[in-house]
């Protein structure tokens, strides 16, 4: 047990409480509530709010005051809810945060429209903390150059992710490449807009950006991992849903590439069927389990966040390097 647990874990909860705070006066008062009512349906479920966590304490790290970056925090917040919203419509997800997905309590089109004012009101927010130059060090543009091209790649790796389900073969480099896009730049951009809010040095800006983006390719590879050995009630998303959607997920393509005689033909089949039914998912858990695909999943896990750990050696302080460690341990031994 790392020696400032207590402490680092009152740190990540007192943030968190108040970013759950500020998301929750954000649309309260903003009419019509056919729009801002779904919005607050999706930021009041309990999320761990990684993100804006990242940006809070990078710009931290590297000498900043975190209430240069509480608006900022909100909108990557506001974005990642705005992808989450439209995820769920792209991969037919009827739970997420425990409870019924936005378009499955709601419907499509709302989904779709509240996701779009969830993106609009992320601006919003950033503009606050970064409009006023001398607030952000001078820093307004790489800020909201950063928060745009996070955006952009994440569009593109949503989109290689949908392609890659009708796909016959998806080798591991592109597997990464999408999920670099689709989870690790938005990760990246967090640390990098913390670190340029608090006015970090050019190798500081650097380091943590190559710590958010390695950090959110173990990230993503967890979240595959979870989609077969996660319990549905603490993970909140149906278990199994990847391998349902036919995903192209770390672990499918892994098995994939060790299976052989009957394991390969099922595998091959939901290749061509573009995914399977539901009753079927514990038939392909078990292939997971048998040919060690977990276990490579978990080494993968680690080595990503180790290479997120090693670029953190620029900060100043022990103790923002020991609390970004703190947080990497949490993420990989999480169960949501
Ligand atoms: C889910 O993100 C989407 C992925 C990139 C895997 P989180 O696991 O951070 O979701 P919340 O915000 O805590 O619910
Ligand atoms: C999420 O990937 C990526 C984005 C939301 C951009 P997933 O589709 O794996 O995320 P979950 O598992 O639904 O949270
Ligand atoms: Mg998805
Ligand atoms: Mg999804
Ligand atoms: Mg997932």
């Amino acid at each position: 047990m790392h020696k400032n647990f207590q402490k680092f874990n009152s740190l990540y909860e007192k943030e968190r409480k108040k970013i759950d705070r500020r998301l929750k006066r954000l649309l309260a008062k903003r009419q019509p509530l056919s729009l801002y009512k779904p919005g607050s349906y999706i930021l009041d479920s309990p999320g761990k709010r990684l993100r804006p966590l990242l940006v809070l304490f990078s710009v931290k790290s590297v000498g900043g005051k975190l209430s240069q970056a509480y608006n900022a925090a909100a909108a990557v917040e506001l974005l990642h809810n705005f992808t989450l919203v439209h995820d769920d419509i792209m991969d037919n997800a009827d739970k997420r945060r425990g409870r019924a997905t936005l378009h499955k309590k709601y419907d499509t089109n709302t989904a779709i429209l509240t996701g779009d004012s969830l993106l609009s009101v992320a601006y919003e927010n950033l503009l606050k903390d970064v409009s006023d130059n001398k607030r952000s060090n001078g820093n307004c543009k790489a800020v909201v150059t950063s928060f745009t091209k996070s955006l952009v790649e994440v569009c593109e790796g949503q989109s290689l992710d949908k392609e890659f389900e009708t796909r016959k073969y998806v080798p591991i480099a592109e597997y990464k490449l999408m999920i670099k896009k689709k989870t690790a730049a938005m990760m990246e951009m967090c640390c990098n807009i913390g670190a340029y809010i608090g006015n970090g040095s050019k190798e500081e800006i650097n380091s943590l950006t190559r710590f958010g983006r390695n950090l959110g390719i173990a990230f993503q590879m967890q979240d595959d991992l979870l989609d077969v050995i996660g319990d549905e009630s603490k993970l909140g998303k149906s278990v199994g849903s990847d391998i349902v959607e036919g995903k192209k997920t770390y672990l499918f393509l892994k098995a994939f590439e060790k299976a052989k005689g009957d394991d390969k033909k099922k595998l091959n089949k939901l290749i061509i069927n573009k995914g399977i039914s539901r009753s079927q998912v514990s038939e392909y858990q078990q292939i997971y389990r048998k040919l060690g695909v977990i276990e490579d999943a978990q080494r993968e896990v680690k080595s990503y966040t180790d290479k997120a750990l090693n670029s953190l050696g620029v900060l100043k302080r022990k103790e923002d390097r020991e609390f970004f460690t703190w947080l990497a341990d949490l993420l990989i031994s999480r169960n949501k």
